[in-house]
């Protein structure tokens, strides 16, 4: 897309964004949503240093076009290691997504090594503090989005305006996008492009589960519910009895000590990679109705362009007198 910032500050043909996954957010899955135009990020949460090279090492393999990492702060009790690889490949890396935390430290670190920053906020305070610090990109993430979001609660219709009136650097609205049609709303409300993890995860090249996958083609736009809000942030999973359990066992008892042993990485493992959807709990967002198919996601970014582009044309029909 020409004109658009976020095409021309990454590189890439069409501004979508994969977000970075915990566990599910493999090499391969990031070098076919680049390969597709968009770009794909390979997720630090869940893995090892090492395992989180061997994952660069294959993006770096199956892709000529830009992609990105992702380093959720808090997630790691050491960041250094990760931030260690990602200067060792930071001629690979065009840009790293960073969440979970507080990110202005970080943001002279990765400018050094020549990466962009894309900074996760939920809200325009914390988007103002972003830019002011030096952040390139704002990713701004309504209370819709999968997995672990701050504790804001606002939705990304609500957050993208108010975010794109208050920066100057290029804003992606995340949370509750699943196709074109969102990906054009995003715009309309002033984002510069979208970023989608939900959907990434129901495709050929995920690392997740059958069973994860399967279970997404077949929810609702109900069939989401927020695990927890006892760790300062929310996060949104698929409903299920494992579920259930956990949120009436927590809701008169939640420390983060006995909060902890259930929202785990190692229960969510369990069934984002192993399959055990009756012990453990997976991630998604409020638009996990609009995901029908498993398919490539290189084919995902290109049905995306399609219905974007079909939207604009819907949207030229219409003329207010
Ligand atoms: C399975 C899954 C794991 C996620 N893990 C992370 C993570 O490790 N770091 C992060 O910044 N965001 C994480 N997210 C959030 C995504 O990067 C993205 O912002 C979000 O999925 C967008 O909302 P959507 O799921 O409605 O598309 C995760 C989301 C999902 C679905």
């Amino acid at each position: 897309m020409k004109n658009n910032r976020i095409c021309q500050m990454l590189d890439i043909k069409y501004p979508i964004i994969e977000g970075g996954m915990a566990y599910v957010g493999n090499g391969s899955l990031a070098a076919a949503v680049s390969n597709g135009g968009g770009f794909g990020q390979i997720g630090s949460a869940g893995r090892t240093p090492g395992n989180f090279e061997e994952e660069i090492l294959i993006a770096v393999n199956q892709t000529e076009f830009p992609f990105g990492v992702n380093l959720p702060i808090s997630e790691h009790s050491d960041n250094t290691p990760y931030i260690n690889i990602i200067e060792k490949h930071k001629e690979k890396i065009k840009a790293i997504s960073i969440s979970s935390g507080n990110p202005l430290p970080f943001i002279p670190i990765f400018r050094e090594m020549g990466i962009i920053t894309m900074i996760l906020t939920s809200t325009v305070k914390h988007a103002e503090k972003a830019e002011k610090a030096g952040g390139d990109i704002i990713i701004c993430e309504g209370y819709e989005a999968g997995g672990y979001n701050g504790g804001a609660e606002l939705t990304t219709f609500a957050l993208v305006p108010q975010i794109t009136q208050k920066v100057n650097i290029p804003v992606i609205a995340a949370g509750g996008i699943s196709n074109g049609e969102g990906m054009i709303a995003a715009m309309s409300l002033g984002a510069d492009g979208v970023q989608m993890g939900t959907r990434f995860v129901a495709t050929t090249e995920c690392v997740a589960h059958e069973n994860y996958k399967q279970l997404l083609i077949q929810s609702r736009d109900d069939d989401t519910t927020i695990l927890t809000r006892s760790m300062g942030g929310v996060m949104r999973v698929i409903k299920s009895d494992y579920v259930t359990k956990i949120q009436e066992t927590l809701q008169n008892d939640s420390t983060p000590e006995t909060v902890l042993p259930y929202i785990s990485g190692a229960i969510n493992k369990k069934a984002a990679i192993e399959g055990d959807l009756l012990n453990g709990w997976v991630n998604a967002g409020q638009g996990v109705g609009l995901i029908k198919t498993i398919e490539s996601a290189e084919q995902i970014v290109g049905n995306i362009i399609n219905e974007a582009n079909n939207a604009i044309e819907k949207l030229n029909l219409i003329k207010f007198a």
